[in-house]
């Protein structure tokens, strides 16, 4: 079976009949993944297959988290509480349908990626931020710019936009996205 038919399956029977719209919405992630895998020369299925499983601890019980995750990491995910559904994901993504480590770097950084992302991650995140279902103007207009062809831009518009709704809410954004942020900004400059 390939790749992104069993995460496909294993998200549809986690989710169990519930959270449609979220199961519509790692589809649209799946299936903007796949167009720019083709675009920039990375395995469909694989990038299908990050898609569909990237939001699969999305309800999980993340009080049962230890299980997966390290004392580092659950004091981060702590703190940033949106990160415990990425790096659950990932390490259900590893034990379930495989160990590359690439698949599951993708699936671990979807949020806000990190510094020196491989091609993969980046399509993760952006997909996961432009898919078709998304509706906020924000997305919107990042989706343009990425089906334009510029990555990185939309990359750099994606992070600006959410650094902005994290700040709007007195919140302080991850230091891992500024430095996500930092260097697109950089690149987008050249
Ligand atoms: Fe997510
Ligand atoms: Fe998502």
């Amino acid at each position: 079976m390939q790749l992104s038919n069993k995460a496909y399956e294993l998200i549809k029977s986690h989710f169990n009949n519930k959270h449609d719209k979220r199961l519509k919405h790692v589809e649209g992630v799946a299936k903007m993944a796949e167009l720019l895998a083709l675009r920039y020369g990375i395995d469909p299925d694989i990038a299908k297959a990050c898609g569909y499983f990237h939001d699969y601890s999305k309800y999980d019980d993340y009080t049962l988290a230890s299980k997966y995750l390290s004392q580092d990491e659950i004091a981060e995910c702590e703190k940033y509480p949106f990160l415990y559904h990425a790096y659950l994901s990932a390490y259900h993504f590893r034990e379930l349908v495989s160990d590359d480590i690439d698949m599951f770097n993708a699936i671990y950084n979807h949020v806000f990626g990190r510094p020196n992302m491989s091609k993969l991650e980046e399509i993760i995140m952006i997909a996961d931020f432009t898919e078709e279902n998304r509706e906020y103007d924000d997305c919107i207009r990042v989706r343009k710019i990425l089906l334009d062809g510029d990555m990185d831009k939309a990359i750099y518009e994606s992070l600006k936009a959410t650094i902005l709704v994290v700040e709007a809410k007195g919140e302080t954004p991850h230091p891992r996205q500024l430095e996500v942020f930092k260097e697109y900004e950089e690149r987008i400059k050249k």
